[in-house]
Order: structure tokens, then sequence, then C-alpha cells
């Protein structure tokens, strides 16, 4: 039976868990999360999709536990978790394994290369979705897309993939997908998460659409100077795009400061500000979302 360890124990660990898991493939779960990961070992991973929820065993550890090696895994925990992630890995990893981050923002995939080679770190990028309902259960967004590069390590993974009946599509041009989704994620996640409003709410306001464009159009005037071209010609009609596609969602940012969870804006308006400011280029508005997201995050923890 083929068999897929996925880091991470929240919303997409869960979700691409389950998908596999309903396809007959044999999930491991690695996480931190004490809850979720019991969860998992009691009922297995349940997908709730409107009134019925179905529940597909999957085995679930801690990270850090004493397993044997694997082959195959997707990295799939938050971006602030993953120099921990890759630490597991490196000692989990099989020397003809490969680990596919899947993650939002940027850094994760340096950081999995670092620890564990160019051969065995591959990234893609995803447009599905999902909620976190509780500990081990999660509603799925809808349909969606992986893309992954051309990687010769990644054959076996991409087909249990496409057999679990997950879109999956190669390109010769990652980085272009990864700043998309990027620009995508400063125009949207920040200010879910400030406003405390769903995706599509954005859009009914004039304000909140404009700093939407403004923040996109930084990401992707930094990407522009780095020599990567987006897959879109205009930032702020894309932001709107998926911010209608994606209306009823609550962004993953607006979940962790729902759970009082740390953010990813480090990954997404950080990165976009660091990364900016090496080439010279200002960026102020992901700055001042950057900072904005973390003193809310400071203020919701001394309340
Ligand atoms: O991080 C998220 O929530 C998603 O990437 C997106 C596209 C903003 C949709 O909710």
């Amino acid at each position: 039976m083929e068999e897929i360890t996925i880091i991470g124990s929240g919303a997409m660990a869960l979700y691409f868990g389950g998908r596999l898991a309903a396809a007959g493939v044999k999930v491991q779960l690695l996480g931190t999360w004490e809850a979720g990961i019991e969860a998992v070992r009691r009922k297995g991973i349940c997908l709730q999709e409107e009134d019925e929820m179905t529940a597909f065993p999957a085995r679930a550890a801690r990270e850090g536990s004493e397993l044997a090696p694997v082959r195959l895994a997707l990295v799939l925990v938050k971006s602030w978790q993953t120099k921990r992630a890759a630490s597991q890995l490196a000692s989990l990893l099989a020397p003809d394994g490969i680990a596919l981050t899947l993650q939002n923002g940027l850094g994760n995939a340096e950081i999995l290369r670092k620890a564990l080679g160019e051969e065995r770190t591959a990234q893609g990028v995803t447009t599905y979705g999902a909620t976190l309902v509780g500990p081990g259960v999660v509603r799925p967004g809808g349909e969606g897309l992986i893309t992954v590069p051309h990687h010769p390590g990644l054959v076996p993974l991409i087909r249990i993939l496409k057999k679990s009946g997950l879109n999956v599509r190669e390109t010769a041009d990652l980085a272009s997908l990864v700043w998309g989704k990027l620009a995508i994620n400063v125009a949207i996640n920040p200010l879910t998460a400030l406003l405390e409003v769903k995706n599509g709410q954005l859009l009914d306001s004039p304000a909140a659409v404009e700093a939407m464009g403004l923040a996109a159009s930084e990401a992707a005037a930094v990407a522009g100077k780095l020599g990567i071209q987006l897959a879109f010609e205009d930032p702020t009609r894309e932001a709107r795009a998926v911010a209608e596609a994606t209306s009823s969602n609550v962004s993953s940012m607006l979940q962790d400061i729902r759970r009082g969870a740390p953010t990813e804006i480090e990954a997404l308006c950080g990165e976009v500000h660091r990364r900016g400011d090496s080439i010279g280029l200002p960026t102020p508005i992901n700055q001042l979302l950057y900072l904005l997201v973390k003193a809310k995050t400071d203020l919701i923890k001394d309340v």
C-alpha cells in the first residue's frame, strides 16, 4: 500500500490527509498539536461537508517520536514551524525520499533545502483551501490545484496525489506561481485578519479593495525587480477575483488570530518587505500590514 507522511495537524494537513486516506493511501500525520493528534488517533481524519461528516483512518504521532524512515512527505505546518519540521525530517526522511512543501509564503523551501538537500526537497503551490473545525476535523474549501516543479523525485508522489483525485500540474516556472500566490496572500490575509471579516466581505469596502490592490502591487513589483514575471497582469484584479472565488472562506490568518495562534505574517508581508529592502524597493504597505498584524497578535495576548 502507498504511504505518505504529512507534517502538520492543522487544516491543510487534515484536508490533504483526508483526501489521501479516502483513496486508500496509508497516511501518517506528524504534529505538535496534542489534541489534534489524539483526535486523529481515536477517530481518524474527519472531513465535514455540509451536514455530513466522514472519518478516514490515519496514523498520527507527535513530532519528535521515534519512527521508521519515510520516503514521501508533505510539509503542511505553518511557516513559523518549518525549522522544527525540517529538523524532524532530517532524521526521518530516507536517503532516496522527498519532502514537498505546499505551505504559504516565502522562505520555507530554503529552510527545508538546508536541512534535507536540494534533491530531497521540492516546493509546490496549492489553491486548495480548508477550514479547521476542531481537533482532527476539517471543512474542505472546494476544488483547487497543486502545482509542482519538474523534479524526478516527485514522480511517485504526483502519481499518488492524482490517484486520490487531487488536481496536480507540473510547471517549469514555479517562482511565478509562488510570488503570484504571495501577492494574493498579502492582499487578503492581513486585511481579513485585521478587519475580522471573511474574504468576500473585503469587496464590500472600496477602501479595503484599494488597500488589497496596493499590497498585491507591491509584492508584484518586488517580484518584477527580482526578474520573476507573475502569471497575471493586474495584481489588483487578481486579488479581487480570488477574494470573490473564496468569498465564504475565513482566511488562514484570521483562523490563526481567532485561535490565538501565531500568524504567518513573517513569511508573507515580512518577506515582501525584507526582500524589497534588500533590492532597494520600498514596500511601505506591506511593512505597515506586517506591523499591524504583529501588534494585533501582541495585544490579543495581553487582554
Ligand atoms: O491563506 C488563505 O486563506 C488562502 O491562501 C486564501 C487564498 C487567502 C483564501 O482564503
